[in-house]
């Protein structure tokens, strides 16, 4: 059952969607489905289309610096993503569920480097709006509000200190995978694949035009979505009597 917010919403002319990008480790995932969940919309996680391209790679032995290989890869992948507020996120390749596969390490670096090709970029770009379709979501990535999704709405960059986001990719890492490199090494690894995605031609991070700039180093979660949802000038959802909040398959 949607929520009077989303009912409103989806009265708009307008498609609606809010994007929200960042540098990795700044908690987007996690906010970007807070949000999602509070006002009914759907979720698309672009960060999941190189992931995906990268395992494909990786799996058919396929250098992740080869762009020649990468793009034909990148234009014919069988990609699927079903959230839900509930289940959470499921990655689909060719039907198979590879949702814990693609947050390796490895899959992570790989991903990293193939993100640098501009047509493999221009694949996936397309491969993410024809995810998107014509429903309502919360995207986020690193250029949906400047490159994926330019006529958005609403449009959040969000940002933290690197010591904060190593920690929190730190614990992340801990509950998906058991062990984790240093807070140390991982602060590290985000400053240098920070500065790749600054400085790279294709859809490099920045702050898109237009965009709200929030500072998430000293919030939570739930404040970060508290303070995008004053943005977006709409009330947020009242938690449900178990002590969590709604989404659209709550009961
Ligand atoms: O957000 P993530 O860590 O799952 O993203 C995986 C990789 O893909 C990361 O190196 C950044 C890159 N990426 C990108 O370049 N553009 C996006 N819109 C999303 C992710």
């Amino acid at each position: 059952m949607p929520s009077a917010n989303a009912k409103s919403l989806r009265t708009r002319r307008h498609p609606l969607i809010i994007t929200i990008d960042g540098p990795a480790g700044v908690g987007k995932s996690t906010v970007a489905k807070l949000l999602a969940t509070q006002l009914g919309l759907q979720y698309l996680d672009t960060g999941a289309t190189y992931r995906a391209l990268a395992y494909t790679a990786l799996m058919r032995g396929i250098d992740p610096s080869d762009e020649r290989h990468l793009v034909p890869l990148a234009r014919s992948l069988q990609l699927t993503l079903h959230w839900s507020a509930t289940k959470g996120l499921a990655v689909m390749l060719n039907g198979r569920d590879v949702s814990r596969q693609i947050r390796t390490e490895q899959v992570t670096e790989a991903a990293a480097i193939v993100a640098h090709h501009p047509r493999v970029r221009a694949a996936l770009v397309r491969l993410q709006r024809r995810l998107a379709g014509d429903r309502y979501l919360v995207v986020e990535g690193r250029d949906t509000g400047s490159v994926v999704f330019p006529h958005a709405p609403y449009k959040f960059f969000l940002t933290a200190n690197a010591t904060v986001r190593a920690t929190r990719r730190h614990m992340e890492l801990a509950q998906l995978h058991g062990r984790t490199p240093s807070v140390t090494v991982i602060a590290k690894q985000l400053r240098e694949r920070d500065q790749r995605d600054r400085i790279r031609k294709a859809g490099p991070l920045v702050k898109p035009p237009g965009a709200v700039a929030v500072d998430t180093s000293r919030m939570q979660a739930a404040e970060v979505v508290q303070q995008m949802l004053q943005h977006l000038a709409l009330p947020a959802r009242r938690p449900s009597r178990q002590g969590r909040t709604c989404g659209p398959d709550c009961q």
